[in-house]
């Protein structure tokens, strides 16, 4: 176990260009992150994981890619209108704001004992579209991609042809003004989900809602998350959100404690410890095509489906990229005594590494040595993730590719100048071999493809 885990990631973040605090010339913005130029690489390679293995590597799934803004009556037949609020209390000596469910007895920033009323803050982002600012123009940042893919439900349904049960993938941003934030990219106002809804028979609905948290917990356990930091936890039916009738959350053991969240994500309440959700498979029954139904007019069922008047039921699974990201970093982290010196090394998933081969100079003022290094790295970026860098001994150079991920380091020296041949280095175990430069491409090729 790595001590104080969490500011170390933290610091590396901000060190090696993963995550940045946005508008931070200005003072950063609360709860809002930029990701660096590694960030967004290891982020791209989880989406990139996420609908390879669930839309691309299916018979059963097709994608989606809707607008963030929607129609605001989406939001009135969501349920998100109503109930998608927490509520918020004001301490009366300091002033500060406080979700209700956080206050066990006294504020936790004065000690003060007398609160206002509870009033209840819808999370939905409000924003106006068109030049005039008044009631009719008003509409929402959505608070999740789901919507997108419920309201879409009868146009994939008439131009794609699938049967039941298929379902429909989309990742995509989401906002919503948290209260309670913090935790890095945990808990943020702007984020991305990676959501499927899938629609089936209600008959079958019990047995996809169980193949889907077993298919969504392996997912995380492949991409290389350790079995004893994941879990999955049934949400009791007092906690189940309004739209569903069963839920499980996946939890990863996080390295701080999150202390609740918005709805639906607070009342599932989480575990407790480092415990928090990192995902959410729900079973929504028929809700939201009922809904969406009655407040459009139009006619949301399936023309194969006989039961329930040929409304299908719902499994959703519903995860975070950004704590997903997060969680793969964390698992990753390592610290090991080589030598007298503690070395860094994330050791993340070879499809997840933000670079798969870094080519590095052992001298970079040997003009013969810089030309061949770059020829290598030229050569091998058409096929793999590739860095170049020579700016600093090598030894550094080892250190800092190892802290980002980097799955192989290839040292181009002088030997290489007369014996066409260079030095591949394997993170994990620090092994090198010595390849010829002809045979680099299928050596890496078998050590880092599917
Ligand atoms: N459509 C269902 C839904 O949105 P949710 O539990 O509220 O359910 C699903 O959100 C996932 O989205 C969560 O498991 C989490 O990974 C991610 N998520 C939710 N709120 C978030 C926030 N404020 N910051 C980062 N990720 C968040």
């Amino acid at each position: 176990m790595v001590e104080n885990l969490m500011d170390k990631i933290v610091s590396l973040c901000k060190r090696r260009g993963f995550i940045f605090q946005s508008s931070e010339i200005y003072g950063g913005l609360g709860s809002v992150w930029d990701y660096g130029p590694f960030g967004v690489e290891l982020k791209n390679n989880v989406k990139r994981e996420w609908w390879r293995s669930n839309v691309q590597e299916r018979e059963d799934m097709v994608g989606l890619d809707a607008a963030i803004l929607m129609d605001p009556k989406v939001w009135k037949a969501s349920g998100h209108m109503e109930s998608f609020a927490d509520i918020l209390v004001d301490c009366k000596s300091c002033k500060k704001r406080f979700r209700a469910d956080h206050i066990k007895g006294k504020c936790p920033q004065c000690g003060g004992k007398d609160f206002t009323e509870g009033r209840a803050f819808n999370l939905m982002l409000k924003t106006f579209l068109g030049p005039v600012e008044d009631v009719g123009s008003v509409t929402y940042l959505r608070p999740e991609t789901a919507q997108g893919i419920f309201v879409n439900f009868a146009n994939v349904v008439d131009t794609s042809r699938k049967k039941l049960p298929f379902g429909i993938a989309q990742i995509g941003k989401a906002f919503r003004n948290e209260i309670t934030t913090g935790n890095l990219t945990f808990r943020t106002r702007e984020f991305e989900q990676m959501e499927i809804e899938y629609f089936v028979a209600p008959s079958q609905a019990e047995d996809k809602y169980k193949e889907w948290i077993e298919t969504r917990f392996n997912w995380y356990l492949k991409l290389g998350i350790k079995k004893e930091n994941l879990k999955i936890r049934p949400h009791t039916k007092d906690e189940l959100a309004h739209y569903a009738i069963a839920c499980s959350d996946i939890e990863y053991n996080f390295p701080f404690s999150t202390g609740g969240g918005s709805l639906p994500d607070r009342q599932a309440g989480a575990s407790g410890g480092g415990w928090s959700e990192l995902e959410g498979i729900a079973n929504r029954a028929d809700f939201d095509l009922l809904q969406h139904a009655k407040f459009s007019g139009q006619k949301l069922t399936h023309p194969d489906l006989k039961e329930n008047d040929g409304v299908p039921y719902i499994i959703e699974p519903s995860g975070g990229v950004d704590r997903a990201t997060l969680a793969f970093m964390v698992d990753a982290y390592h610290e090991e005594k080589v030598k007298e010196e503690t070395r860094v090394v994330l050791r993340l998933h070879k499809d997840l590494a933000p670079i798969q081969i870094a080519v590095l100079p052992l001298l970079k003022n040997r003009d013969e040595l810089v030309a061949l290094a770059k020829k290598i790295s030229g050569e091998l970026r058409p096929h793999f993730r590739v860095a170049y860098d020579d700016t600093a001994s090598i030894g550094k150079l080892y250190r800092r590719q190892d802290e980002v991920g980097t799955l192989y380091c290839i040292t181009v020296d002088v030997q290489s100048l007369e014996d066409n041949q260079v030095t591949v280095r394997d993170r994990d175990s620090m092994k090198q071999d010595r390849i010829t430069i002809d045979r680099l491409k299928e050596y890496l090729s078998k050590k880092v493809s599917n």
